[in-house]
């Protein structure tokens, strides 16, 4: 008999779902899988205002497939100048549930970003007033830097003095890559997480140049050495409470990932969930996946967990081919496209 895992429907703590055409066609992916994703506010322009976020969430709502039950959860974009009043009647009025931090240049559409964290320390002191999270894009932007050290540089020199200066704030370190990450959180109070996309459980730094140049496996944070993927396996599959799901999917049009510069965005929100599964099943950990998928984001943002449920079952399915944004004449190209996978939602 073919195996079944009957979870509480999960929700996507990490998501970039643009604007416009891009987000029509890749919306119902992440509809399809998720009752609530974190909807990440780096367009163009960004999402800095209530008001910005209030329209975006209009645009959302109006793109979510009928019959299909999906909340969007909006974060603002932190710049030196963000107004923190205009922030407090944004949460105040539930438009918000996080703020995000980019620093400046560090990632796609990031160059209205924080130059320094210690001019908005406004912003971050009604955060930890009124408990929201704060989001971090952890890595450094000195290009200095060694690419791979960018993660542990941003934790000893900008997350640790932060974090202590703002000793209960609520952070969430995006898309964790380092074992140093791992331990930053580990460690940490109950304030302190992180999400875990489905890619850097998969893939090492190597995978990015086997066989030649592969675009559609670059993403910031870049992949790390194999210990570093390791160590977030063990993390993500360790059902501790501090570490929970985010794809961080972030399409980009073929032709923008496949050219002389690159952008940097992994798309992989039509297969995330049976990603997830099969790490968790390899690690012999299935009865630990629906607190990392269901129970650990919405705990630690205070919100319900999902009343609904989804199944997985081990049938096996294949990773999409490309997919059309209409249009553009453009196309996506998702994560493990035409891979076979062990799981399937159904
Ligand atoms: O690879 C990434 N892509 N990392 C980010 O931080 C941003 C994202 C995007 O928006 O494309
Ligand atoms: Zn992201």
């Amino acid at each position: 008999m073919t195996e079944t895992l009957t979870i509480t429907k999960p929700d996507d703590w990490h998501l970039h779902l643009r604007d416009g055409d891009l987000m029509r066609a890749v919306l119902p992916y992440t509809a399809a899988q998720f009752a609530r994703a974190i909807i990440m506010p780096n367009l163009v322009p960004p999402v800095v205002t209530t008001e910005d976020a209030k329209s975006y969430r209009d645009r959302i709502f109006s793109s979510i497939p009928e019959n299909v039950d999906f909340t969007p959860l909006m974060t603002a974009y932190l710049t030196d100048n963000t107004d923190p009043e205009d922030l407090r009647a944004g949460i105040s009025e539930k438009v918000f549930v996080g703020v995000k931090m980019y620093p400046a240049n560090a990632t796609t559409n990031s160059a209205h970003g924080v130059t320094d964290w210690r001019k908005t320390e406004r912003v971050l002191a009604v955060l930890e007033e009124t408990n929201t999270p704060l989001l971090v894009h952890g890595e450094v932007t000195d290009q200095d830097v060694d690419i791979f050290d960018r993660e542990k540089v941003f934790i000893d020199e900008i997350l640790l003095p932060l974090s202590k200066k703002f000793s209960t704030l609520k952070i969430v370190l995006e898309h964790v890559t380092t074992k140093d990450g791992v331990d930053f959180v580990k460690e940490g109070g109950k304030n302190i997480a992180a999400t875990i996309t489905p890619h850097h459980l998969v893939i090492n730094r190597n995978e990015i140049f086997r066989g030649g140049i592969r675009p559609h496996l670059y993403c910031l944070p870049i992949a790390k050495r194999e210990k570093h993927r390791l160590a977030l396996r063990a993390a993500a599959v360790s059902g501790k409470e501090c570490f929970f799901l985010g794809t961080d999917s972030a399409p980009h049009p073929i032709s923008s990932k496949e050219s002389e510069c690159g952008c940097a965005g992994i798309f992989n929100a039509p297969t995330a969930l049976e990603i997830y599964a099969q790490v968790f099943d390899e690690e012999n950990a299935l009865d630990r996946f629906e607190k990392f998928a269901s129970f650990n984001g919405p705990n630690f943002y205070n919100l319900p967990v999902n009343d609904h449920k989804i199944t997985l079952s081990k049938q096996g399915s294949e990773s999409p081919d490309l997919i059309e944004i209409s249009s553009t004449g453009d196309q996506l190209m998702p994560f493990l496209s035409g891979k076979e996978l062990a799981w399937k939602v159904i």
